[in-house]
C-alpha cells in the first residue's frame, strides 16, 4: 500500500513537473504600436499576469513603424518564441506580417487593430479581438448629445471637432458611430469639422483640431471626438489654447486609462467631460491567455471578439472601473 502511495505520488510529481516544463517553454510576444500610450502599457500588465498565472514567459516589444514590426517578429523567432499578439503600427502592413509571423513558424494574433489584405478587406484567416466601435462611437455621440441639452445649448451655435485617422478602419467606425448618434439627436451635419491628425497621439490631434479652431474663430460652443482619449485630450487643448473656457467644451474620448483618469483628477472640470471605458483587462490577459491555450493545448482563439466600453464621467469613472475589474 506505501508503495503504491509513494509509485502515485511520485507518477503525480512527474506529471506536475512535465506540466509546468512545457508552461516555461512557451514564450509569446506582445507588440504594440505606441508603448508610450497607457493603454497599451496596461495591455501589456494584463498580459503578463495570464503569463504569471500560467508561468509562460512574456516578450513585450515596441514597434512603432513597419521596419521596426519586422525586426520584432525575426527577433521573436530567434528567441524561441511560439507565437505573438500585435496592434500593428499601420494596418495594411497585413499580408507582410502574416508572411513573416509563417517564416518564423510563429502563431499570430492581433489586437486593437485588424490587418487588412490588399483588397483593404480584414485578414479573417488572423485571430483578433477588438472594440465594438461603432457601437461604442454611438456612446460616445449619445453622450455628448445628453451633455449638450443639459446645457441648455442651441445646437445650431455648435462646432463638431471630428478628430479622425481615416487610414485605421476602427477609427472611422468610432468617429462615424459618433456623427450617426449626434445626427440622430439633430446635431447638425454642417457643423462637423475634420481634423485629421498625422499620428494617434494628442500632440498630432492638438495640431489638426487647433487648424479646424482658427478656421472658425466665430464659433464658440465645441464638441469634440475621435479614436482615443488622446485624440480628444489634443481638441481640448486646443481650445484651451485659443481661450475657449471649459464650460463651452464637451469632448468624450475613449480609452479610459491613465490618460483620462489623469485629467478626471485635476482640481477643476476641462472640457474633457467624459470617456468610454473600454478593456484593457480583456485585450491584454485575455488575448495573452489565448495564445497560450493555442500553444499549449493546441485549442484554437475564436476568429472574432468584438469588446464593449462603458461610459465614464469625472465623478463615476472610479466605479465604473471598478465593476470592470480594471481599479
Ligand atoms: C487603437 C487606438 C488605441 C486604443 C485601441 C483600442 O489601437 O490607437 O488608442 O483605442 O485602438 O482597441
Amino acid at each position: 500500500m506505501r508503495v503504491l502511495k509513494k509509485a502515485v505520488l511520485t507518477g503525480v510529481m512527474a506529471l506536475a513537473i512535465a506540466g509546468s516544463a512545457h508552461a516555461a517553454d512557451v514564450k509569446i510576444g506582445f507588440v504594440v504600436k505606441q508603448p508610450e500610450e497607457p493603454w497599451f502599457q496596461d495591455e501589456w500588465k494584463f498580459a503578463q499576469k495570464a503569463a504569471e498565472e500560467k508561468g509562460f514567459t512574456l516578450v513585450e516589444i515596441g514597434a512603432p513603424d513597419g521596419e521596426k514590426v519586422q525586426a520584432a517578429i525575426d527577433n521573436l523567432g530567434a528567441q524561441g518564441a511560439q507565437g505573438f499578439i500585435i496592434c500593428v503600427p499601420d494596418v495594411k502592413l497585413g499580408p507582410g506580417i502574416v508572411a513573416k509571423a509563417a517564416a518564423n513558424d510563429l502563431k499570430l494574433m492581433t489586437v486593437d487593430d485588424r490587418l487588412v489584405g490588399a483588397d483593404g478587406e480584414p485578414i479573417e484567416s488572423v485571430p483578433h479581438m477588438g472594440i465594438s466601435a461603432v457601437k461604442i462611437g454611438e456612446t460616445v455621440g449619445q453622450s455628448i448629445a445628453a451633455e449638450i441639452e443639459a446645457r441648455g445649448w442651441d445646437m445650431s451655435e455648435v462646432g463638431a471637432i471630428r478628430v479622425s485617422y481615416d487610414q485605421l478602419p476602427t477609427a472611422v467606425d468610432r468617429v462615424e458611430g459618433a456623427i450617426t448618434a449626434l445626427k440622430a439627436a439633430g446635431f447638425p451635419a454642417e457643423n462637423i469639422y475634420d481634423a485629421p491628425q498625422a499620428k494617434t497621439d494628442t500632440e498630432a490631434a492638438l495640431n489638426a483640431a487647433t487648424t479646424v479652431l482658427n478656421q472658425h474663430a466665430d464659433v464658440k460652443k465645441w464638441i469634440a471626438f475621435g479614436l482615443n482619449d488622446e485624440a480628444v485630450l489634443g481638441a481640448v487643448r486646443a481650445t484651451e489654447s485659443v481661450g475657449i473656457p471649459a464650460e463651452n467644451v464637451i469632448g468624450v474620448g475613449i480609452g479610459g486609462a491613465e490618460s483620462a483618469i489623469n485629467e478626471f483628477k485635476k482640481p477643476n472640470p476641462t472640457g474633457f467631460y467624459g470617456t468610454v471605458i473600454i478593456s484593457p483587462k480583456r485585450h491584454g490577459y485575455e488575448t495573452a491567455l489565448n495564445m497560450y491555450e493555442w500553444i499549449a493545448n493546441n485549442k484554437e482563439p475564436e476568429p472574432l471578439i468584438l469588446t464593449s466600453g462603458s461610459l465614464a464621467l469625472r465623478d463615476t469613472y472610479v466605479d465604473v472601473r471598478k465593476d470592470l475589474g480594471i481599479e
